[in-house]
């Protein structure tokens, strides 16, 4: 029977945010206070339990907090001129727009209303360009932590054959960049890929971002393989008993590939522990890049 290593989410993510602490309480011995808003329109209850844990993480690190709370039915205008007003607040060095917005408001205009550099999501269209050219830029957190955990585990990346499942702008593409930017092969899967199967059985890394629950199984995955989960999903499930209970699930399925993989995310436990502080991560670095103080990262926790 292969043994396999469990990729520790939350014990990296809590190294990371240890050293977080540690260079926001520099920051404020040059009296600067980073300062993180987040900006909930509707209340999608998913969304509000993000950014519950959001604005909590923020204040335990003693970043200072600004929530929003919009009504679902704001006007995109509106909207525009909260994130102008954010932009113009110095004592806010990160913006975040909780996603998804309602539909009347036209998302990728307000992303790009955001000061570039206090895009804490990596989202504006200038810090996605910079990220593909490979320039200084903010990293979206969900790829940034997934390269952080594989870095950690598994040291060099150089020539492993990548397979990204998934090509969403907040996962699938910035994550395939950033793995090209650390020498990988990098193939991207999705939706219309013919015989999915046999292309992730050519990686050496499989990135899993398609949003469909357990989707991923063993004949997706070649012996020795390495997988970082990205899905949260959230469904009913049977205990032992004969139960249905509230469950969440990656878009592996877990069970069936543990064996052949080398390593593996959990879910939860994994890459989901690691995007939130990958959000603190963000919000120094902006704050550090606004003020010209320098940033930089030990080597274990840098992408
Ligand atoms: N909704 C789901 N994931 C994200 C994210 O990473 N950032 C924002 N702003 N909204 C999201």
């Amino acid at each position: 029977m292969s043994s396999y290593t469990l990729i520790d989410g939350k014990q990296t993510a809590e190294a990371l945010l240890v050293e977080i602490e540690k260079k926001i309480i520099n920051l404020k011995k040059q009296n600067i206070t980073p300062g993180l808003a987040v900006v909930l329109v509707g209340n999608d209850k998913a969304s509000e339990t993000y950014v519950r844990s959001k604005v909590a993480m923020s204040e335990r690190l003693g970043i200072k907090s600004i929530h929003k709370e919009l009504s679902v039915e704001i006007s995109e205008d509106e909207l525009l001129s909260e994130i102008e007003s954010l932009n113009a607040d110095d004592s806010v060095h990160g913006i975040l727009v909780q996603l998804p917005l309602p539909a009347h408001i036209d998302t990728e205009k307000v992303l790009n209303a955001i000061d570039y550099q206090k895009d804490v999501d990596g989202f504006h269209t200038l810090n996605a360009g910079a990220l593909s050219k490979g320039l200084e830029s903010t990293i979206p957190c969900t790829p940034l932590g997934s390269i952080i955990l594989l870095k950690r585990y598994l040291g060099d990346l150089s020539g492993k054959n990548a397979v990204v499942i998934g090509r969403s702008n907040i996962v699938g593409k910035p994550v395939g960049q950033l793995l090209l930017k650390n020498n990988c092969t990098v193939t991207y899967a999705h939706s219309r890929t013919k015989d999915l199967p046999a292309v992730c059985r050519q990686a050496d890394i499989i990135i899993a971002a398609i949003g469909k629950p357990e989707f991923v199984g063993s004949d997706f995955v070649k012996e020795g393989a390495v997988i970082i989960d990205v899905g949260i999903n959230a469904v009913q499930k049977e205990d032992s008993d004969g139960n249905s209970k509230r469950r969440l699930v990656g878009d592996v399925d877990f069970n069936a590939v543990c064996d052949k993989c080398s390593a593996i995310t959990p879910v939860p436990g994994g890459v989901g522990p690691m995007t939130i502080a990958c959000l603190m991560y963000n919000c120094l670095y902006c704050a550090s890049m606004i003020h010209n103080v320098d940033f930089e990262m030990s080597d274990d926790l840098r992408a």
